[in-house]
């Protein structure tokens, strides 16, 4: 049996009449850009995250920098984020005009340790970004307690943790903007790139829409300058198709997420994602930890079934970071989690035979 990453062919089959017809209608409105089904998917979306705007943009990684452009971050302003990441959390911090402060993981979340941020503060500092990795919130009480004692602003990158939650409160609801990725394999994803920067600030979603489109929200009418970052009508209208079942979805990551850990964890070797206290997982990623990481990856590969490192080389040990000199000792947590860390197939179609499947082979290995 053959076991694949994640099967984007299978969710478009499921929903096929609901994703067509979307795609069908914003051709007969000729909707491509803006319009009616942007302006719903932005409504629709603040509702269903708690958020008090959404303001619609091309990627996730332009949601960062609008959101930093926006709380106006200016060169010398030092910005903290985790070492463990995708490469756009930090290099919007550069892009946006600031410099990239990286603070190490904890080793059993893997999101940002929040007294390493502590440790990373300067009189420069301006904000924190935390990221909710894998679908798992941060640990946003301490990270806020933080940020208030600093006067820090806070970001949250939530995307990968579309409907987690911390202590019950919806993720991305903590800080003064959050931002959204609506790639294809994300828990909620366009059949495209797409984003979303939400806020309960309504003149920071102001700004950020005006810096979205061209520096103004009424044409010729360019009051900054701003870029040109458009989530598109087709995408727009597809993921409004997708939202009602994104609950669904969720849950179904989450059972198929207990089933592997329960299926794993008796298994020599392998360390289950470890879930801190009153955190919602949504498991966008299901990542374990193996001292033989590349040879366990090699027995499933050859096997059939899809894995990935999510990611295999820690931010600050980046060729794009070498000017920044980092050496392990600074990162431990990341340095050592990178060379251990495997990714096993999750999406919510999952089957309990295709998971068994994965189960007995990490067994075997
Ligand atoms: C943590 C994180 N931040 C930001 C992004 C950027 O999103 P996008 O690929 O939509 O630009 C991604 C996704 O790739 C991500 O995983």
């Amino acid at each position: 049996m053959s076991v694949p990453f994640a099967d984007l062919q299978l969710q478009y089959q499921k929903i096929k009449g609901e994703i067509d017809a979307a795609i069908a209608a914003v051709i007969r409105d000729n909707a491509f850009i803006r319009g009616p089904y942007v302006d719903a998917f932005e409504q629709e979306f603040a509702g269903a995250v708690d958020a008090g705007h959404c303001v619609s943009c091309a990627n996730g990684t332009d949601a960062l920098y609008l959101a930093m452009a926006a709380l106006k971050v200016e060169p010398g302003d030092e910005v903290i984020t985790t070492a463990h990441s995708w490469i756009s959390t930090s290099a919007m911090i550069t892009h946006a005009g600031a410099t990239v402060v990286f603070c190490d993981a904890d080793g059993a979340t893997f999101t940002i340790d929040p007294t390493a941020i502590e440790a990373a503060i300067t009189p420069r500092t301006v904000g924190i970004i935390p990221v909710h990795l894998y679908g798992q919130p941060a640990d946003m009480a301490a990270i806020m307690a933080i940020a208030a004692r600093h006067n820090l602003w806070v970001i949250e990158d939530c995307a990968q943790a579309h409907l987690a939650r911390y202590k019950g409160r919806q993720i991305g609801t903590f800080g003064a903007a959050a931002t959204y990725s609506f790639y294809p394999g994300k828990n909620l994803g366009a059949m495209g790139d797409a984003g979303a920067v939400v806020t309960n600030d309504s003149e920071l979603a102001e700004h950020m829409t005006m810096l979205a489109r061209h520096g103004g929200v009424v044409k010729h009418q360019h009051r900054i300058e701003g870029i040109n970052s458009r989530l598109d009508g087709m995408q727009a209208a597809i993921l409004s198709a997708k939202l009602p079942h994104l609950p669904d979805w969720t849950k179904a990551r989450q059972d198929a997420a207990k089933i592997y850990d329960a299926g794993l964890n008796q298994i020599e070797g392998v360390v289950i994602p470890q879930v801190g206290a009153d955190r919602t997982h949504v498991y966008h990623l299901y990542t374990i930890k193996h001292p033989r990481r590349d040879a366990l990856a090699a027995h499933l590969n050859a096997n059939g079934v899809q894995t990935a490192i999510n990611y295999p080389t820690a931010l600050p040990f980046l060729a794009a970071y070498s000017r920044l000199g980092h050496v392990p000792e600074q990162f431990p947590n990341a340095y050592r989690d990178q060379g251990s860390i495997l990714s096993l197939p999750m999406f919510a179609e999952i089957t309990r035979e295709q998971q068994d499947e994965v189960i007995d082979l990490v067994r075997q290995f």
